[in-house]
Order: structure tokens, then C-alpha cells, then sequence
């Protein structure tokens, strides 16, 4: 792999006391402190490439990363692709609309294929959860998970943790209300491990029919108060109310839901003065956040979706140098 131009990157190789232990990204789970630090700090030297006016470095050059979409993402992908992009990657997305798993190819047939032409990397995104660990068992590529159904959004909650570092200069310490649809959220899920590991202390919030079985066992605060929730945090993030994942009447009515769990401007008056709002995206405006709230001064979720291209390079680069077979951590 070329080597980084750029000061920075040669102060985090050389402080650095870790490398990422294994050569795929799966999940949170299974990073260590150590680890999310490295990412995100390699993540800060990557964020100068982007506000250069060429910005573009030849690190991955001469390696082809396959971007294969199963499930709609308007951020992910695109960050991605121009995550490769920033890095000399030769790209290719597959949208399965347009692929032979609309005539019923499986999973592991079509990655095969897409094998036999010999790509590096295969970032993922399934609705099965455990689908990318799947692949990292039967294929020679280097595997990212860009979501994996109800189970794990890794990228997502270091772009979200980085967001945060940005703004607080911390981890540990925090108060982070994450409240909404928790059953169906992947990026609680990557969100609390990883948060949880940082120090943070985090707290949930949603209605009781939307809260898994076990979450205990992750260590937030459960609350079903959303003004319990948000009094005094540092940050809140939102979580959308994933219908298409819903099969049954989980709430009466979205105004209901709107009343009960969503983020207003009067709701967030209870929070820290310096608090921050996110949103992974893609919001629901008038569910679970006010308009008011999404554009307001406290909002980052613009800076979340700008903050995803820089920890997807930190990624990238960091598993190019992991990816020999057999090199499993
Ligand atoms: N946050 C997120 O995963 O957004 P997309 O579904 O648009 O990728």
C-alpha cells in the first residue's frame, strides 16, 4: 500500500498502539478501545485530504473495492464511493435492482461471481443480519459492513463518535440520549458498543413496545421519558422509525408518537446549553424530530453525513493494510 502524504497521518502511524486486529470490518463488536481510537484519528488526517483542492491521494491505487448495495442508502454509498474515490480505488457499485439477484441469484452466488474478478474489497449492506460475516467465512476479499439488518452499522457509529469528538473533545463522561425506534436500529446497536467502550454513559429512550428484549445487557439507561432522557446530555441523537421493518402496530398513531418521543425545541431546552443533535439519517421531519430541531443551531447532522467520508477512508486504509489471507485477528 502507498504510503499517506500528509504530516498528520505520520504523527497518528507513529503514536499509534495498535493496528486493527483483524482484516474485515464486521461490526463494533470485536473493537477494542485502542482500536476505535486509531480509526478515528486516522480518520482526522484523512478529513484534511477532503479540504484540499485536489482531493485525492494514491494510497489505495491499483485496488478495486466493489460497493454491493441489497438494501436503498443514499449516504453510505455515496460516501463510500467517494471515500474510494479520495483514495485512487478503482469502484464499482451494484445496485441489486439492476443484478441478477432480481432472477434469484443468492447472496453467496453473486459475491462469488463478483469474486472471480477479483476485487480487494466488498463493502456490504443486507438485510440479513450476519450476512458480511457470512462472506468474511467463505470469501478471500477484505469485508465492510455497511449494515447489516437489525444488527450492526460499524461505520455509522464512528462517523457518530468522531461527530462527537469533534464537539466535546471527549468520549468518557458523556451523557448520550439516543432515543426512538430501538428495536430496529442497527446504529444503536454499533452506537452503544461502541460508546459504552469509550466511557460514555448512554441513555435510551423509546416506547416499551420499541425496546429489544436484553438491551439491559448492552448498559444503557432505559427510560420510556424521553425528558428524563434528554435532561442534562450532552448529546442526543435521534433514531428513525424504521416502518418498513415493522410488521405490526408498534405505536396508535405518528402524531401520538410525534407527542410521546419527538425532539422539539422546547424538549430540547432540558439538555445541556452546548448540546448536539443527530440524526443518522434519512429523517422522518414531524416523527421524531421538528423541523425546528433539525435545522436548528444544535443540529450536526449535516456534519455527520461530511464526517462519514473521512472515517469510511480511515477504513479503508487501515484494512488495506490488513488484507493478506489468512491474516485473521
Ligand atoms: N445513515 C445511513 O445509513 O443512511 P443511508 O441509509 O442513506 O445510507
Amino acid at each position: 500500500m502507498t504510503a499517506i502524504p500528509g504530516d498528520r497521518l505520520a504523527e497518528v502511524a507513529a503514536s499509534a498502539p495498535v493496528t486493527l486486529r483483524s482484516r474485515h470490518l464486521l461490526g463494533i463488536d470485536g473493537l477494542d478501545a485502542g482500536e476505535i481510537q486509531l480509526i478515528l484519528d486516522t480518520a482526522e488526517a484523512m478529513k484534511e485530504i477532503g479540504t484540499r483542492s485536489v482531493k485525492k491521494v494514491p494510497t489505495l491505487r491499483g485496488r478495486t473495492v466493489v460497493n454491493l448495495f441489497f438494501e436503498p442508502s443514499t449516504r453510505t454509498r455515496t460516501s463510500f464511493e467517494v471515500a474510494e474515490k479520495r483514495l485512487s480505488a478503482d469502484t464499482l457499485s451494484i445496485a441489486t435492482a439492476m443484478s441478477s439477484v432480481t432472477k434469484g441469484e443468492s447472496l453467496l452466488d453473486t459475491v462469488r461471481n463478483i469474486e472471480a474478478m477479483a476485487p480487494d474489497m466488498i463493502v456490504i449492506r443486507h438485510a440479513s443480519s450476519g450476512a458480511p460475516h457470512l462472506l468474511a467465512r467463505m470469501c478471500r476479499s477484505t469485508i465492510v459492513n455497511a449494515g447489516d439488518g437489525m444488527h450492526e452499522h460499524p461505520t455509522q457509529a464512528l462517523l457518530d463518535a468522531f461527530t462527537i469528538r469533534a464537539h466535546k473533545k471527549r468520549l468518557a463522561g458523556l451523557k448520550i440520549a439516543i432515543v426512538g425506534d430501538l428495536l430496529h436500529s442497527r446504529v444503536l446497536r454499533s452506537n452503544l458498543l461502541l460508546l459504552r467502550t469509550m466511557g460514555a454513559e448512554v441513555w435510551t429512550c423509546g416506547p416499551a413496545t420499541l425496546i429489544p428484549a436484553g438491551l439491559d445487557r448492552l448498559g444503557p439507561r432505559i427510560t420510556t421519558s424521553i425528558d428524563e432522557a434528554v435532561d442534562g446530555a450532552d448529546v442526543v441523537m435521534m433514531l428513525r422509525i424504521q416502518q418498513e421493518r415493522m410488521h405490526g402496530h408498534f405505536f396508535p398513531s405518528v402524531r401520538e408518537y410525534f407527542s410521546l418521543f419527538g425532539l422539539t425545541r422546547e424538549r430540547l431546552r432540558r439538555a445541556a446549553g452546548d448540546v448536539i443533535v443527530m440524526h443518522p439519517g434519512p429523517m422522518n421531519r414531524g416523527v421524531e424530530i421538528d423541523s425546528e430541531v433539525a435545522d436548528g443551531a444544535n443540529s450536526v447532522i449535516l456534519e455527520q453525513v461530511s464526517n462519514g467520508v473521512a472515517i469510511r477512508m480511515a477504513v479503508l486504509y487501515l484494512l488495506a493494510g490488513r488484507d493478506t489471507p489468512g491474516s485473521e485477528g
